[in-house]
This record gives C-alpha cells, sequence and structure tokens, in this order.
C-alpha cells in the first residue's frame, strides 16, 4: 500500500486548495505537477529558450534544479514562488507542457515522490500517467465561469488592467490545449471519483473526497 492520492482536473477546479488541505488533514505531502512545468517555464523565458529548439530543451530539463516545499519553490536558487503564478507563465507551461522531453523530464520527480507512499499529487495526468495504480484518484472539475471567476480572484491581486473576461478566454484555451494534446493529456477515466465543484465550498469538496477515500 503505497497510499498515492491523485487529483486530476483543469485550471480553477480548486485542485490546488484542496489538495493542500487534504494533504495537511491525512499528514501527507503535497505535490503541485503544475509548479513543476511553471518552473520550467520560468526557466524558458529566462534563458529565451525557443520552444522549437529540442537540443536547448532537453538540456534545460538536464540541468534545472527544482527545490519545493510546501510553501516555495525555487529554480537554480532563485525563489519564484510568486513569479511563476502569472497569466503569461500560465500560458506559457501550458505551451511548455506539450512537448515530450519536458514531460519526460520531468515524469522521474514525480514518479518517485509516489513510489515513497503516502502523498497528495495533484495536476493534469496524476492519475492516468504519473501513478495509474494509485488507490484513490479523483477528477476535480468546475463549470468555466466558476473557474475563470476564482482564477481572476488570484491573478488580479498580481497584475491591474486583467480583465475576468480576459481571464475566461484564457482559461478556454489554456484546457483546450491541455486536454487534447498528444502526450498525457487531461482525461477523466473511469476509475477516478468525479466531483463538481462548482457549487460546493471548499470544506465541502474535502469532506467529499475524505468520505470517498477507500481505506
Ligand atoms: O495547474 P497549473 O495551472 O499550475 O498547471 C500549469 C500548466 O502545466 C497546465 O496548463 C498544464 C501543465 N500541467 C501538465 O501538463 N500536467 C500536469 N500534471 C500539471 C500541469
Amino acid at each position: 500500500m503505497k497510499n498515492v492520492i491523485t487529483i486530476d482536473g483543469p485550471s480553477g477546479s480548486g485542485k490546488g486548495t484542496i489538495s493542500k488541505l487534504l494533504a495537511n488533514r491525512l499528514g501527507y505531502r503535497y505535490l503541485d505537477t503544475g509548479a513543476l512545468y511553471r518552473a520550467v517555464a520560468w526557466k524558458v523565458r529566462e534563458d529565451n529558450i525557443n520552444l522549437d529548439d529540442e537540443n536547448a530543451l532537453r538540456n534545460l530539463l538536464e540541468n534545472i534544479r527544482i527545490e519545493l516545499d510546501s510553501n516555495r519553490i525555487s529554480v537554480d536558487g532563485t525563489d519564484v514562488t510568486s513569479e511563476i503564478r502569472t497569466a503569461e507563465i500560465g500560458e506559457l507551461s501550458s505551451q511548455v507542457s506539450a512537448i515530450p522531453v519536458v514531460r519526460a523530464g520531468l515524469f522521474s520527480i514525480q514518479r518517485n515522490l509516489c513510489l515513497q507512499g503516502k502523498v497528495v499529487i495533484e495536476g493534469r495526468d496524476t492519475g492516468t500517467t504519473i501513478f495509474p495504480e494509485a488507490e484513490n484518484k479523483f477528477f476535480l472539475d468546475a463549470g468555466l465561469n466558476e473557474r475563470a471567476r476564482r482564477r481572476f480572484e488570484e491573478l488580479k491581486l498580481k497584475g491591474p488592467g486583467i480583465t475576468i473576461g480576459q481571464t475566461l478566454e484564457d482559461i478556454r484555451k489554456r484546457d483546450e490545449r491541455d486536454s487534447t494534446r498528444e502526450n498525457s493529456p487531461l482525461t477523466r477515466t473511469e476509475d477516478m471519483v468525479y466531483i463538481d465543484s462548482t457549487s460546493l465550498s471548499i470544506d465541502e469538496v474535502v469532506e467529499k473526497i475524505m468520505k470517498s477515500l477507500k481505506k
């Protein structure tokens, strides 16, 4: 028994908040896999790497040093916790995540953590590709308008000038790319418990998950 809980779902579905609370409650570790793709996107922008340059990307993945705990993330010694949460890095991370060398480069970090057990891992492919043998898999969803509203509330604190309309359009585009890419797209499978959080509170979602956990 590894005690791995996977939570997949689209942007703004509440995966981050819910996974963190769940991990705290269970005394498990927590891995936000989206933060890994955001960290790579940050480095791609920092080093001005062209997304078509496969060798440069492979080299980046071989050398990047990502350190993360439940609160902070750093890339090659620079704290990027706040910088990776912008709309720009969100978009770039989605583009970067469709590239096979990037996914391959991040696979073992995620897989190894799951093999150690007692972890809540969240993202787009955690229950399908990273740890398909997990005992407990969830797919967290919410309506597009509600997801855009949640994301907008986060983003407006970071950059004035952002609009709800633009946020909705960005999310829609990103979901489409994340769900239709060839490599490990966001997919809901039959062995996942589906939760629509559109009209549920955070606590209600956590309770639903706690009740569904197989012992
Ligand atoms: O969850 P997030 O918004 O922080 O994720 C950023 C991007 O990373 C998302 O648009 C797609 C990608 N991603 C992925 O491809 N696979 C994952 N397991 C997690 C994130």
